[in-house]
């Protein structure tokens, strides 16, 4: 049985980490676990242009503790009049590694998202030329779609004429939720890849319906029947170069979440690394662990292994995480797997 396990250390490719002192409050725990994360731009307002990305980015290094080696790649958020000068200016200096798509009314911040494919195909066209990945948040929003097939109708009504028009585009599938999702990104060519949760790995719609609500399991897009739960752990324990951890932890306080209209997201930077570790024990795959958090989502950017490591360390008492931290008056509640945690995390140089 393995009790020890050293992988590269790993990054997260898909990561709010808010304004103010909730940026402050949260960055250390992603920065002391991760050397990457691709930074959601959905601010409000949300970061639509280069020199908001540079002030964003100025803002989130001042909140990582010395000594953490922490690397904030930044996104512009996709609107239906962005500059494309200006996205070319921020991809050149270095500081833009990614676009964002929300269709519009999709999720939390996304009103000024796109409505219209059309209007942003000069942009998306640019984008291919120049080898710059858009990341999709893929649900449709039409009132008709059922919230549970959003994701399904969206891949075969938006995002597979998007990639027939555009085949040189890079794409990222946001956060799947769905056996489709994962099934159409194992089919897909090296331009397109799909960051798959931690928390979509262990929980299905039933934690969140089942004994009463549970907020803090609400997230978008909304975790689905155990058969897509179990198509995700298949895809995530693969090895398959095409799937990689974007953890997608958004902090909402607690008691935004603990309300008569509660917000999507789930806060689980804190624990991401030991939960993980414990799903791949749990899939016999602790070897692929690596390839899907450290090395995987890296290749896809181009970018080489990040150069320090990362112990994980079996114990037998469980490791504990606080239940919420403090964040301001308030306080944010940290994801609960729903089972003792017992991989502890060593970051190593
Ligand atoms: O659950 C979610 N929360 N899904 C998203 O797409 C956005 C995120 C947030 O920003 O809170
Ligand atoms: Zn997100």
């Amino acid at each position: 049985m393995v009790s020890e396990l050293t992988i590269q250390r790993p990054n997260d490719m898909h990561l709010h980490l808010r304004d103010g002192d909730m940026l402050k409050a949260v960055t250390p725990h992603t920065s002391a676990d991760f050397g990457r994360a691709i930074i959601m731009p959905n601010l409000v307002p949300p970061v639509t242009r280069t020199d908001h990305a540079r002030a964003y980015h100025q803002r989130i290094m001042a909140a990582v503790p010395k000594g953490h080696a922490f690397d904030p790649m930044m996104t512009l958020y996709l609107t239906e009049t962005t500059d494309i000068d200006d996205l070319v200016n921020g991809v050149k200096e270095g500081l833009i590694k990614a676009v964002k798509l929300y269709p519009a009314g999709a999720t939390t911040n996304s009103d000024s998202g796109v409505r219209d494919v059309t209007k942003i195909m000069p942009v998306l066209e640019k984008m291919a030329e120049i080898n710059l990945p858009l990341l999709v948040h893929g649900e449709v929003t039409t009132h008709e779609i059922d919230i549970f097939d959003r994701e399904k109708v969206f891949i075969e009504t938006v995002l597979d004429p998007l990639r027939q028009a555009l085949p040189d585009l890079r794409v990222v599938m946001e956060h799947i939720t769905t056996k489709d999702g994962a099934d159409y990104a194992a089919a897909g060519n090296e331009n397109l890849a799909a960051t798959i949760t931690t928390h979509h790995l262990i929980i299905n719609r039933n934690h969140i319906l089942v004994g009463g609500i549970k907020p803090h399991y609400y997230c978008l897009p909304v975790a689905k029947r155990e058969e897509h739960r179990l198509a995700l752990r298949k895809a995530a324990t693969s090895g398959d170069p095409r799937f990689f951890l974007g953890t997608d932890s958004a902090p909402h306080t607690t008691s935004t979440k603990e309300n008569a209209c509660g917000c999507a997201g789930i806060y689980s930077s804190l624990n991401t690394m030991s939960c993980l570790t414990e799903v791949f024990e749990q899939e016999k795959a602790l070897d692929k662990l690596e390839a899907f958090a450290s090395l995987n989502g890296a290749a896809f950017y181009g970018l080489a292994p990040n150069p320090q490591k990362m112990r994980l360390v079996k114990q037998q008492e469980p490791v504990s995480y606080p239940a919420t931290i403090e964040v301001g008056n308030e306080t944010v509640t940290t994801f609960d797997p729903g089972y003792p945690l017992h991989w502890r995390v060593e970051n190593l140089d």
